[in-house]
């Protein structure tokens, strides 16, 4: 292990989709600062991420982004132990911007150069906050537990859960460094990305996610039946060494939200509702006049959506922590931010005694602060990156 004499603080780099993020962060939990810089008013005009128009503007705004967070820490590039940058999975070309701009950067300042899984990122997030909290509240206690548990012999079952990653790790640390199996992983569409498509079907806005969140309060959530069928493939529900394997299949529900809206003739209302919101961009998911461009049918339909989406989640997420002996959860990704997910996940843990952690909504979707605290343990063991760190657009984590 390396001698740290250093000062502790870590830059990161975040560019793999469509936030350019940079942040500070000094041994792995304390972020100085954290910015995040979102291209989705450029990217909603589409309904998705354009791949060409996500690097141009991570070309635009990698400089001012790094700056800011720099300032707003209060450091100078000298004061840096290192600098991290996501290196995959992404957008080849969004990735490349951060990667290019952290080699020029370390080159220049003679500092180790630190690459980063994005999904260990994601899972990190977590880790970062738990490991901070003092706690009042019982969900906060659970938090504090998970926090003092990672650090522990038993594996930690962590779900990432974004628009482009729907996967289940089992995560263990010894002697400060990490290893990662993946137990489950999406066959098809990511969780986030049924909530976009399914908004998108809907005539609502991007990303689909908050809007699905915000009107499903509204609606009841047992009145369409949508039912996940057991996912089909090589080697049933075993893994290859026999273990079981936890997969998700989310684009079934996309095809029959759509089925349900030509049985029920609502093709009209979803183009009236497009055109309303179109003339209206700054009507926000939870307002009322959001709420008033759908029927009861639609906010049952997208009650009912959401019920079986995160029931799904739940069950294969808990089947798992159960099948490995997790002794707590966390739970990862701009999904976790859906509060009926947080809601319905914290019962469950409450049932069955087991702790489970969220990161804050700020550190859910995409940022650098997550790079930098997953970095550290890599940089202490003098994991550094070589000349040769490139953009792996399907890096992998955990061997699947
Ligand atoms: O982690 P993230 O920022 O980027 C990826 O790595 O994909 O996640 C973005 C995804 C989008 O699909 C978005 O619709 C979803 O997270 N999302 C939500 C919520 N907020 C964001 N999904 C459900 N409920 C939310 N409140
Ligand atoms: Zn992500």
């Amino acid at each position: 292990m390396r001698e740290r004499a250093g000062t502790g603080l870590i830059l990161a780099i975040e560019s793999s989709c469509d936030e350019t993020a940079a942040a500070v962060v000094r041994g792995g939990r304390e972020a100085l600062s954290n910015v995040v810089a979102s291209q989705i008013n450029l990217h909603a005009n589409y309904g998705g991420v354009v791949p060409e128009l996500a690097s141009r503007e991570h070309l635009r705004n990698i400089v001012p982004v790094v700056r800011e967070a720099m300032s707003r820490a209060g450091v100078q590039f000298d004061d840096l132990d290192a600098v991290a940058v996501t290196e995959g999975p992404g957008l080849a070309g969004a990735l490349l911007v951060g990667i290019t701009y952290a080699k020029a950067l370390t080159l220049g300042l003679d500092k180790p150069l630190i690459g980063v899984n994005h999904l260990e990122g994601h899972i990190h997030a977590v880790l970062m906050e738990a490991s901070q909290q003092v706690s009042e509240s019982a969900s906060q206690r659970v938090s504090e537990s998970v926090g003092q548990r990672v650090g522990g012999e038993a594996p930690l079952l962590a779900l990432v859960v974004s628009g482009g990653h729907t996967h289940l790790y089992l995560a263990e640390s010894s002697e400060g460094v990490w290893r990662y199996r993946n137990v489950g992983r999406t066959v098809d569409d990511a969780a986030g990305e049924a909530y976009d498509k399914v908004a998108k079907l809907l005539g609502l806005g991007y990303p689909g996610g908050p809007w699905i969140d915000a009107l499903a309060r509204r609606g009841n959530p047992r009145a369409v039946p949508f039912r996940f069928q057991p996912i089909k493939h090589r080697g049933g529900a075993h893994d290859v060494d026999g273990a079981p394997s936890f997969d998700f299949s989310f684009s079934g529900i996309k095809t029959a939200v759509l089925r349900y809206i030509e049985t029920n003739h609502m093709r009209e209302s979803v183009e009236a509702r497009r055109t309303a919101l179109a003339k209206h961009p700054e009507w926000k998911p939870g307002s009322d006049e959001a709420a008033g461009l759908c029927d009861e049918q639609t906010l049952d339909m997208i009650a009912s959506f959401q019920y079986a989406v995160v029931g799904n989640l739940l069950r294969q997420a808990f089947g798992a922590a159960e099948a490995f002996g997790a002794r707590g959860m966390v739970v990862s990704g701009g999904v976790a931010a859906n509060s009926e997910l947080r809601r319905r996940f914290q019962a469950e843990a409450d049932k069955r005694g087991l702790p489970v952690a969220f990161p804050s909504l700020a550190l859910s979707t995409d940022n650098a602060a997550m790079i930098a605290a997953a970095a550290w343990p890599k940089f202490v063991a003098g994991e550094v990156a070589s000349d040769a760190l490139g953009a792996t657009p399907q890096l992998r984590l955990g061997g699947s």
